[in-house]
């Protein structure tokens, strides 16, 4: 029995509300439409290339310090067989190396090379650091069955961190439903706890959190209590608080246009009650739509954007700002970024913004205004 025209308008009626949302969403995320328009520098804005920052994902900025830390991949081609969040698994990778970028001279050093990875068995290693050296002591490998898909890490001490894991499908069709499908709220995020460093130290861990789509990067936010997670496919930071229990409560929700990676909180150091420019930071790529085809290539250039995010008390709203665009020949796949400051000089809020990419020739550093 076939159905009555009326009621098959109904159902593709029906089908495309249900539809649209999640569609609205792809198109907007995928930039199919978008075309990069690259932030035109100023003399004295850079961008400064900084030596020897080939695919660096991540980058923190310690303050206490003033150095930037960051992981890369160190060789141009790797990357290209071996990648796990891009489903990149064809020949497993052991380079890699940790640096230490001084933003006052814009210079990387090697801070030691992490150990190799096993394909499919994903573990964290942890390092000890002394500030000033040129070395990272390898502590210990940390394994867990609950950590199966790391991307990144929120640490509270060495024994006690949170990591996500971006997707529940390693590949196949699966994980491609749930690059596309915003109800693919399938990634987690575990908290592991670890008896102590010696290699002997029992290793425990639970689920702090689930329902997220591709929960991605994690920051430290605004307190020692405040944590900041990325959704990068849904383009979504939340900013949340782990606790007592190891659970993650989501305390707000703020949605960007693009792709965010891994976020950072900056503290303007320089802030009165009525000019605080302390925000959260977000970096993405803006043409999502041609990543698979371009992940393959060492040579294709991937437009990125940056995009700041303040709280305004007086509106309640939070204020979003693009700090920063590119077609890809500056910095290729923006993953991270953070504002390093400067001193104010008549009345502007400067700051140096680094960006890394992971698979990016170069960390840049450009100057913007907040
Ligand atoms: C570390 O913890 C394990 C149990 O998880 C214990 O057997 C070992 O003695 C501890 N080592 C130290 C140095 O505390
Ligand atoms: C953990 O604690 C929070 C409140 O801090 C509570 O809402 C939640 O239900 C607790 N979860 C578990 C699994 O105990």
């Amino acid at each position: 029995m076939g159905l009555s025209p009326t009621l098959k308008l109904g159902l593709f009626a029906a089908l495309v509300s249900y539809l649209a949302g999640p569609v609205s969403h792809i198109v907007r995320i995928s930039g199919v439409f978008l075309t990069p328009n690259p932030t035109v520098l100023g003399e004295g804005q850079g961008p400064i290339y900084i030596a020897d920052t080939v695919h660096c994902e991540d980058v923190h900025h310690y303050r206490p310090a003033n150095l930037l830390f960051t992981a890369c991949e160190d060789h141009k081609s790797t990357r290209f067989s071996w990648f796990p969040p891009l489903g990149h698994m064809a020949q497993p990778s052991t380079r890699g190396s940790l640096h230490v970028v001084d933003p006052k001279v814009c210079s990387s050093a090697p801070a030691g090379e992490p150990e190799g990875v096993h394909k499919a068995r994903s573990q964290i290693e942890l390092f000890h650091h002394v500030l000033g050296s040129s070395t990272a002591q390898h502590v210990r490998s940390v394994y867990h069955p609950l950590v199966e898909t790391p991307n990144d890490v929120y640490a509270e001490s060495p024994v006690s961190f949170y990591v996500t894991n971006d997707h529940f499908y390693r590949d196949g069709v699966m994980r491609v439903v749930e690059d596309l499908w915003p109800s693919a709220k399938w990634s987690s995020i575990i908290h592991v706890q670890v008896d102590n460093l010696s290699k002997e130290g029992n290793v425990d861990a639970s689920v702090a959190l689930t329902g997220l789509w591709n929960n991605n990067g994690l920051g430290h936010g605004r307190t020692d209590k405040e944590m900041i997670i990325s959704s990068a496919v849904g383009g979504e930071l939340y900013v949340s608080a782990p606790q007592s229990n190891r659970t993650i409560e989501i305390q707000e929700t703020i949605p960007f246009e693009t792709v965010t990676d891994n976020p950072s909180y900056y503290a303007d150091p320089y802030r009165t009650d009525d000019d605080d420019a302390s925000g959260f930071v977000v970096a993405g790529i803006s043409q999502a739509i041609y990543l698979p085809t371009n992940a393959k290539n060492q040579d294709a250039t991937d437009a990125s954007q940056v995009w700041y995010t303040r709280f305004i008390p007086d509106t309640g709203v939070w204020e979003r700002k693009l700090l920063f665009e590119d077609d890809g020949l500056r910095i290729r796949t923006a993953s991270a970024a953070v504002l390093v400051p400067i001193e104010p000089k008549g009345g502007k809020k400067l700051a140096w913004l680094f960006v890394t990419g992971f698979m990016s020739e170069h960390m840049i550093a450009v100057q913007v205004e907040l």
